[in-house]
């Protein structure tokens, strides 16, 4: 990754952000779990971004969403869902990833930080970032997912729920 540039989200054309995810991810990519957690949820802008490469052009993005994990007592804790995070398929592995998950954990706020979650691999989330599937396994989700691969990232797990399910926050 050489001379990449990061920028806000809100600063790219929407239809060039659904062209790269369309090339990131299979075309049923609006079947997945995630796009249910966070369903009728705008993105974050303030924790979006995209990467530009050193020609200027897209080589990839981060959204964030306002989601919840309300728990048995119908309580809603509300966290911070990661992802999609998309790089083109010719430019991963430069780094641009990780550049596009720094600039976005960088802006939540140190004093009072949300918990963050995901659903990706634990290799990649959890070597470089301390993403956990650990303090997840009784969380429920509104569709299939794999266990190992719903991950949180917060700096006392002992505020988190065992139990609960994950969904839009609703406020
Ligand atoms: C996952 C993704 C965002 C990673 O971005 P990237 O720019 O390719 O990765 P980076 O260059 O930042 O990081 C490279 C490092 O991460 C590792 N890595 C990359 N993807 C990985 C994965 N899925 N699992 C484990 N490790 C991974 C590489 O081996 C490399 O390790 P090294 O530094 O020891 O050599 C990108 O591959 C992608 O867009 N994939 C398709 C969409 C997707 O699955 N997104 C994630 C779910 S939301």
């Amino acid at each position: 990754m050489s001379e990449a540039a990061i920028i806000p989200l809100d600063n790219v054309d929407p239809v060039l952000v659904e062209q790269l995810l369309d090339r990131a991810f299979e075309p049923e990519r609006g079947q997945r779990t995630a796009y249910k957690v966070r369903e009728g949820m705008d993105w974050l802008p303030g924790l979006s971004f995209a990467v530009l490469d050193a020609h200027d052009q897209l080589a990839g993005t981060i959204q964030c969403w306002p989601v919840a994990l309300t728990d048995d007592a119908g309580k809603p804790h509300p966290m911070i869902m990661v992802g999609p995070v998309a790089v083109l398929p010719e430019l991963q592995e430069q780094g641009y990833g990780k550049a596009l998950m720094s600039a976005t954990l960088a802006c939540i706020a140190p004093g009072a930080p949300l918990p963050q979650v995901l659903i990706g691999d634990a290799d990649y989330y959890g070597r470089f970032w301390g993403f956990s599937a650990a303090p997840t396994g009784g969380w429920s989700l509104p569709g299939p997912w794999d266990p190992a691969r719903l991950l949180v990232r917060c700096d006392n797990p002992g505020v988190l729920p065992r139990e609960g399910m994950l969904g839009p926050w609703r406020g």
